[in-house]
């Protein structure tokens, strides 16, 4: 049927798309999946009934594995409750954790997608400025404070912290420090969607994740297969102390139909199970950081005069800030006349910030791609005099 669509996004013939946050189908491990598949049915009918509330055991048992190792932490499987991925997580977030009328505090700039999820159930965002350790946890704390003062509630504190979307940057450990014990301190939790800390690709050592501070701090993490195996799946996990879990596993949604995922979580189980998995994430890693490079060096070659960005280190992004007096809109606009599509600065500002970057993503093409939609993007500024 010619208008029913088939995918989330569908690039004009022609354009290419800068701004489209995902794996292309060379990051996605269609093979090892294929090859996976046969061992859904493992375990008979069963394999085909309501899942078990919390995820299914051997899931989170295979996945606590995977992530002790990538998290350089233990991760217990009780501390893990499987989701349809980080976008229904914090939907479910919000449901169990939040009332209408509630605040929740967001870096500025950050995931964009997250505002309307919010704005869904009602909660009023603030904004806290970030700085290259991340988010500012004085001005955090102030907006707690001012919150209460007002009669108000704040239920959570929502951050990226590792290879933010869109900034790139990953806290400090100091900074995370920080904020663990301000949450504590103030009794607010502290909602880490931690979807890129495995995408490091330079080399160098991560900080620990959010996830290591569970126990001793109020701190809910939320992880994704979207970026290291495939977003169709619709898999991920929220990482948190069992009495947090709790709500979760006896909200409505979950005793009415069972845990979340109970065909693709064994998909990924058997991915993990045979070391698919891990040779997978490396294979990414790898991926990324060559694509990243690409996109890195004709940045450096084509209108280093114009605009500034810091290389990251890891995750999808270039946060590429625009010459004076050319705003993310003006800049798209002119790309767009070029053939080349981004994400202005704007869209990612619960608050109307400065219009004066552009996201640009590395993930969805191959490097000849990245190399061409970068010139052209060198195309479109000097077209608007820069
Ligand atoms: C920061 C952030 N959170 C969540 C998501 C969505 O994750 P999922 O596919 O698991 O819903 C993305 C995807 O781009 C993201 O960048």
């Amino acid at each position: 049927v010619s208008n029913i669509q088939y995918q989330q996004v569908v690039v004009p013939d022609g354009v290419i798309d800068l701004g489209v946050g995902q794996p292309n189908h060379a990051l996605l491990p269609f093979e090892h999946v294929r090859q996976a598949a046969p061992s859904l049915l493992d375990d008979g009918p069963e394999s085909l009934q309501y899942g078990a509330e919390w995820g299914d055991g051997h899931h989170r048992v295979a996945l606590a594995e995977h992530l002790s190792v990538g998290y350089g932490v233990p991760i217990a499987p009780e501390h893990l409750f499987s989701t349809n991925g980080t976008s229904q997580a914090l939907d479910m977030v919000c449901t169990v954790m939040s009332v209408p009328g509630d605040v929740v505090i967001v870096e500025d700039p950050t995931y964009f997608l997250a505002f309307q999820i919010f704005r869904d159930h009602g909660l009023d965002i603030r904004t806290a400025p970030m700085d290259g350790e991340g988010i500012d946890v004085a001005a955090v704390v102030r907006i707690v404070t001012d919150v209460r003062a007002a009669g108000g509630r704040v239920a959570f504190v929502y951050v990226v912290p590792a290879f933010h979307n869109p900034t790139s940057i990953t806290m400090s450990q100091r900074r995370r420090d920080d904020l663990a014990a301000a949450a504590s301190a103030i009794d607010v939790p502290v909602l880490a969607d931690e979807v890129y800390h495995l995408l490091r690709h330079a080399p160098g050592a991560m900080p620990l994740p959010m996830s290591a501070y569970v126990e001793r701090a109020p701190v809910v993490s939320l992880g994704t297969f979207s970026k290291i195996l495939a977003p169709g799946l619709r898999l991920g996990w929220i990482h948190a102390a069992p009495s947090r879990l709790e709500p979760f596993a006896a909200s409505g949604l979950i005793v009415s139909g069972g845990g979340l995922n109970p065909i693709s979580s064994g998909l990924a189980t058997a991915m993990i199970r045979t070391g698919r998995q891990a040779e997978h994430l490396a294979f990414v890693q790898a991926t990324l950081g060559r694509r990243c490079a690409a996109m890195v060096a004709a940045l450096r070659a084509t209108c280093s005069d114009r605009v500034s960005f810091d290389v990251p280190d890891g995750g999808y992004f270039i946060w590429l800030r625009l010459p004076a007096g050319i705003s993310g809109t003006q800049a798209r606009e002119a790309g767009r006349r070029e053939g080349v599509d981004v994400r202005h600065g704007a869209l990612f500002s619960a608050v109307g910030a400065p219009d004066d970057h552009l996201r640009l993503s590395f993930a969805y093409y191959d490097e000849p791609d990245i190399v061409e939609g970068v010139r052209r993007l060198a195309r479109a500024l000097s077209s608007l005099g820069t």
